[in-house]
Order: C-alpha cells, then sequence, then structure tokens
C-alpha cells in the first residue's frame, strides 16, 4: 500500500490476547481481543491511530490549531486534546449541544487545556462549516487552524486502520492462527471503512463484522463507502467495487449512547471473565452483539474471532444508577 505521512503516537503494535475464560463460558469459538485501547495517548482509543495521519498533515501544513467536534463526552474531542497537548498545538474543540456537566471526557478536555465551545447545535454539518469559519477567522488573526472532521473521519483518518489491518495479517503470522472474523464499533465509519480498505488492498477474505452504535444500517452504509472512497482518494486510487460490506444495527438499543440491559451485562460479563473494561457506548455495545451472534449460532465453534477493543472508557459516565445496581449482585 502507498505510504503516506504520519507520525507516531503510540508504541507500535498492539497486543492481541486470547480471551479463554469467556471463550470457554460461551461455548463458542475462540475470541481474541486487539487491544487498541492500549494505544498510549490520551488514554488511548482507535483515534489515535486516525489522528497520527491527520496531525502528520496539519504539522505539514504549518498549522499551529486543531479545530475539532463530537458530542459533549466524545473521545476523538479527548484525545485530540490531549494530543495537541503533547505536541504544542493549540485544540480548540467546537461540540455539539449546550454547556454541560464537567465529567468524563469533557473533564478531560479540560485537563489537557483545550479550549472547549459549545456549538448549541447538534447538526455536524452545520457544526463543520462553523468549524471552517472559525480557521477562516483564525487565520485573519495570524493563526494558522486545522478543522478535523467529526469522529477523525476523513480520507486521511481512514489510513489508521487500513495500517491496522495489515497490522493484523502480521500478528496472524507471529501467532500461527487466521481470524476467521473481526469484530468492531461502528460510529462515525472510519474505522470500518479503514479495514474495508486494509482487507481490499491486502485481497483479504477475512470478514469484517461491524455493530452500529450510532446510525441505522443504510446511513450507516452510506458514511462507511464514502469514507472508503476518500480513503483510495488519499492512496491516489480509484475505489474498486464496493460489495459484501457488512454493519449489524440490531444492538443499537435506543440510540447513541444509550445503553440497555445486555451492554452492561456483557461490560459485568467481560470484566469478570478476563479483567477488561469495555465501554457502554460503543465497545460494550458491540461485544453485546457479538455474544449474541455466538448464542444464536451464528458464528461456529471452528471459528477465531478478534473483536478490536476500540476503548472509550470515559463514557462510564453514561450508566445510571438503574445500571449501576447490576454489580451490586457480585
Ligand atoms: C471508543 C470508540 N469506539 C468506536 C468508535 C467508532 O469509530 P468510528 O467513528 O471510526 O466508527 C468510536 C468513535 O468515536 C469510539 O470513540
Amino acid at each position: 500500500m502507498k505510504k503516506i505521512k504520519k507520525i507516531s503516537l503510540f508504541n507500535r503494535v498492539t497486543p492481541i490476547e486470547h480471551l479463554e475464560s469467556l471463550s470457554k463460558q460461551l461455548e463458542g469459538p475462540k475470541i481474541f481481543i486487539k487491544r487498541d485501547d492500549l494505544t498510549d495517548a490520551a488514554l488511548g482509543g482507535n483515534k489515535v491511530r486516525k489522528l497520527e495521519y491527520i496531525l502528520a498533515d496539519a504539522l505539514e501544513t504549518g498549522c499551529d490549531t486543531i479545530i475539532t467536534t463530537g458530542g459533549p463526552q466524545s473521545n476523538h474531542a479527548r484525545i485530540t486534546a490531549g494530543v495537541c497537548a503533547k505536541l504544542g498545538l493549540r485544540c480548540v474543540l467546537l461540540l455539539s449541544g449546550k454547556k454541560n456537566v464537567l465529567e468524563g471526557n469533557l473533564l478531560l478536555d479540560k485537563i489537557f487545556g483545550a479550549d472547549v465551545r459549545f456549538a448549541d447545535s447538534w447538526d455536524f454539518d452545520k457544526i463543520q462549516k462553523m468549524m471552517e469559519e472559525l480557521a477562516k477567522h483564525l487565520t485573519e488573526k495570524g493563526h494558522k487552524a486545522y478543522p478535523v472532521p467529526v469522529g477523525g473521519a476523513s480520507g486521511l483518518g481512514t489510513m489508521g486502520y487500513a495500517e491496522c489491518f495489515s497490522e493484523i495479517l502480521a500478528q496472524e503470522k507471529e501467532l500461527n492462527l487466521e481470524f476467521d472474523r473481526i469484530v468492531v464499533a461502528n460510529g462515525s465509519g472510519g474505522t470500518q471503512a479503514g479495514l474495508e480498505i486494509g482487507k481490499m488492498e491486502n485481497r483479504s477474505k477475512k470478514e469484517i463484522l461491524a455493530m452500529s452504535v450510532l446510525f441505522k444500517k443504510a446511513k450507516a452504509l452510506e458514511y462507511v463507502k464514502k469514507e472508503i472512497a476518500e480513503g483510495y482518494k488519499v492512496l491516489g486510487k480509484n475505489t474498486p467495487e464496493l460489495n459484501g460490506i457488512i454493519i449489524d444495527d440490531s444492538y443499537l438499543g435506543e440510540g447513541y449512547a444509550i445503553p440497555d440491559e445486555r451492554v452492561i451485562e456483557t461490560i459485568g460479563l467481560v470484566g469478570r471473565s478476563e479483567g477488561i473494561i469495555l465501554d457502554p457506548v460503543y465497545t460494550g455495545k458491540a461485544f453485546g452483539g457479538l455474544i449474541d451472534y455466538i448464542k444464536c449460532g451464528k458464528i461456529s465453534k471452528n471459528e477465531n474471532i478478534l473483536f478490536i477493543h476500540t476503548s472509550g472508557y470515559p463514557g462510564i459516565v453514561n450508566m445510571t444508577e438503574k445500571h449501576k445496581i447490576y454489580f451490586e449482585k457480585f
């Protein structure tokens, strides 16, 4: 694959661990987890890989200010704020909605010294325009600002998980096994888009199963396809025909950042069995879907499954008192 300029924000190659106890309990396939929650920067997560490419471009073009957006509890915003602090860049977060309780990621944004503002809107197309206006305004004042779309969802951002796909293939060789399926949470779509590019560029037959936590299937698919096309533009290639992109929205529940009982039970089961924390917004929902697939027999016992842990720990603030009572039982 063509080499695209990037900066290094974490110790390369995140570990892959076998969830032996959990796999045994579920009497299903062998489940493995790729610990992308251990991507060092600003408490880690999938956005670190995207930012390696996006911020390389910002630095190369002489920018001194990064502007980005997300919800008040955005992991992407938190990681951008932390990485900017490390790189000595000014970070402006134009978050959706109104001024919010200072907890979880929002509190971390402030600790990382970000200039946090609220857009008073939930419309990310509108906020993107507001970010572009702000960038223009800052340029007039002698700065050079770089607006990063919500979730780091851009062609450059997809390069992070295209590279991760190749990393997984190399780890398979070292571990002397093959993963039949990769399972991942889908939010703004960039992580899945990157994996799909990596899959196509490596001519792999592996199935990528994305559990949508934000959009219904049709919209999620539209976003993933758009981001794949943007990724191919970065690679300077035509987008191949896109068939076989799998997105399941059955585990969305009542909507984004609303964890249902399955999510809470999944977080408890994985925590008790493996000492690994999942979050209630992304990984808890996606892993809950994976467990359901296993219980329904949609995944055979002979398979090796790789779940990508995209992190999101601060999202624990999305647990209500009702959810917390569940853990009193143990
Ligand atoms: C912890 C976590 N997991 C998964 C995702 C989904 O990634 P993407 O937006 O690339 O689909 C996000 C996005 O914000 C996230 O913060």
